[in-house]
């Protein structure tokens, strides 16, 4: 860790704000609950992005991220490599992939979600087994509708795909903490220009 902070300290030593730039060690949501329910809101404003490579970000650092009602959120969120292929063809998910999906969705909703009832017929009579029910995309909605529920601005209806063209392992998702008129317009200003931004067809922000 203290080299990737070394990079960063390197990086930005002649960026004007170097200065006045924190970096803290240890787990990210541990850190950003922390400072999500100690700092005062109501005079502040900022912005998160989560970069994750893959399910490392709990739901309940969204919620407190939400909570503040300040606070924007970028996240980068890994509907390939965290959802999508968790899931086998045949509709069965390993008990470790189950509990890292659960903390990552923070439901068990995606359960009913995800995996459908399928009945097939054989020479001994008919067999219900569960189907696999989820594409990139349908995860990422799903996602986009679970900060729906806890970010009172709004979300961004719209998702990025990010990634190989024709596998986006990752989307781009947008919501924003403060609901008021000025605030909302603003966020909706914004996440046009970074879906007209990106540049679908190699899957990155240009
Ligand atoms: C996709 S990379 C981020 C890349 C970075 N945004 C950049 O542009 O260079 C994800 C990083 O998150 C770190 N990471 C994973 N889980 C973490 C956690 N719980 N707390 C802090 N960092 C974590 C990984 O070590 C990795 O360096």
């Amino acid at each position: 860790m203290k080299k990737c902070i070394d990079a960063l300290h390197t990086k930005f030593r002649h960026n004007p704000l170097a200065d006045s730039v924190s970096y803290i060690k240890g787990d990210a949501n541990d850190h950003i609950q922390k400072i999500c329910s100690s700092e005062q809101w109501r005079t502040q404003r900022g912005v998160v992005l989560l970069d994750p490579f893959g399910s490392q970000v709990n739901w309940r650092t969204i919620e407190a991220i939400a909570a503040t009602k300040a606070l924007d959120l970028w996240y980068l969120f890994p509907a390939g490599l965290s959802v999508f292929r968790q899931i086998s063809g045949a509709g069965t998910v390993d008990p470790t992939h189950e509990s890292s999906i659960t903390r990552l969705l923070g439901t068990e909703g995606w359960k009913t979600a995800f995996l459908k009832p399928s009945k097939q017929g054989d020479l001994f009579g008919e067999t219900e087994n569960l189907e696999k029910f989820v594409t990139l995309a349908s995860a990422a909605l799903f996602m986009i509708e679970r900060l729906g529920g806890v970010f009172e601005g709004g979300v961004m209806d719209e998702m990025i795909p990010l990634g190989k063209h024709a596998y986006p392992s990752y989307y781009l998702l947008f919501a924003w903490g403060n609901a008021s008129p000025k605030a909302t317009d603003l966020a909706r200003r914004l996440s046009k220009a970074a879906v007209a931004a990106s540049d679908r067809k190699y899957g990155r922000i240009v």
